[in-house]
């Protein structure tokens, strides 16, 4: 949030405080114990396995919780899991998919490459090797898994650290070497990445940045679908282990009902564009995955190229955080390509990086409500 809308929100915030101090003493402690009961789930969710050395079944259901780490739009988790026999299917949850922000499930079927990746680089650990391919038969990815010498890479150490940092970033710039390990973790099995970190190139993407952030503004369905995802306090998101917390975003918490008001009264087009020139000149560069064909198992294929280049980022201490608005609205895509000089192949992802504090971290599912019998 940009500066004057922060002062704007704070206001307003401020004078719902005075209505709600009669009531301020309860909702202070209730909301204390919720940002315990938050904390305590985080802790519980952004760990590594006490043990590799586990049964198949125990195995793959640890896996399973791994690749629910990974980023995700809207943190839908659009994902569901089964586990036949010595492998693991990754399928979409079309009851989480995002009408408005994603008609063709684009952004639905990355973030289940997303997942795999996580699973990919976990299996290793578990002594197995994983392969993944895409099943058009079952919808979704398929990860095959055999015994292999167990290995714990640098990748997968990073999986609980990751986060999508959505701050500021502070300007410094990454280093050649360690931008050559970001291209080659966010490349392969065609997929193109293009790193962006000339200044004049910065703005241009800041453009195409904020022509699609003001189309999606403007629009009514996308505006109300990104609402009903936002959770405004520690209750509403430990109540769903999902969605957009303000918290991550380094926003206040509000009674629900007062975070829709606000919602709605102060985040405006051009504050958004604000903040996010801000924070896009604050980062070190941009990374823009492409793949070679536009279909869902090229889409998977972008989207685990991704998660490798955020798990590289995090082990070398770098933040990232997506900045898709230039590939969401078709229209605006279009010239993206075209600036991109990539005919007609369609752009899938975009992300800033750099270096910066951390964020409080988002909440994840237990594995048992999305894990399904094989
Ligand atoms: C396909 C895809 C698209 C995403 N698009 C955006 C985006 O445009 N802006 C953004 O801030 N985060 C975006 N995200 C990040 C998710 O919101 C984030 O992964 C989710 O909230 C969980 O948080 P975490 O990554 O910190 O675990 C995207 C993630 C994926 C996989």
């Amino acid at each position: 949030m940009e500066d004057a809308a922060r002062r704007r929100f704070l206001g307003v915030v401020a004078g719902a405080g005075v209505v709600a101090a009669a009531g301020g003493a309860a909702a202070y402690i209730a909301s204390s114990r919720d940002a315990g009961a938050y904390d305590a789930a985080v802790e519980a969710t952004w760990r590594h396995s006490d043990s590799f050395d586990l049964p198949a079944p125990d195995a793959r259901k640890d896996l399973v919780r791994y690749a629910t780490l990974a980023a995700n739009s809207h943190n839908t988790q659009p994902w569901q899991f089964r586990l036949p026999d010595r492998a693991i299917l990754v399928l979409p949850d079309l009851t989480r998919r995002l009408a408005s922000v994603d008609p063709d499930n684009h952004h639905l079927f990355a973030s289940l490459g997303c997942a795999t990746e996580n699973l990919v680089q976990a299996a290793a650990a578990f002594g197995l090797r994983a392969n993944a391919t895409f099943d058009a038969a079952a919808g979704g990815i398929r990860v095959d898994l055999e015994q292999a010498p167990a290995a714990h890479s640098p990748l997968f150490d990073a999986i609980p650290r990751r986060q999508s940092t959505r701050g500021v970033f502070d300007g410094r710039a990454v280093p050649a070497e360690h931008l050559r390990l970001l291209e080659a973790a966010g490349s392969g099995d065609g997929v193109t990445l293009r790193l962006f970190t000339e200044r004049k190139s910065v703005e241009d993407i800041l453009g195409f940045l904020v022509a699609g952030n003001s189309a999606q503004m403007d629009d009514a369905a996308f505006v109300a679908e990104l609402k009903s995802w936002l959770r405004f306090n520690y209750a509403e998101a430990i109540a769903t282990d999902d969605g957009l917390f303000s918290k991550c975003t380094g926003a206040p918490t509000l009674p629900s009902w007062l975070g829709r008001l606000i919602f709605s009264l102060v985040v405006t087009k051009d504050d958004e564009n604000k903040t996010y020139a801000a924070q896009l000149r604050s980062s070190a560069g941009v990374a823009v995955f492409i793949s070679d064909t536009n279909e869902p198992a090229s889409w998977s294929a972008a989207g685990r190229c991704c998660q490798r280049f955020a798990l590289q980022a995090t082990a070398l201490g770098i933040r990232h955080c997506f900045i898709n608005q230039p590939v969401e609205v078709p229209a605006v895509r279009g010239q993206f390509a075209a600036f991109l000089g990539v005919g007609d192949r369609r752009p899938d992802l975009v992300m800033r990086f750099g270096y910066g504090p951390e964020l409080p971290r988002s909440l994840r599912r237990p594995v048992d409500q999305v894990l399904h019998a094989a």
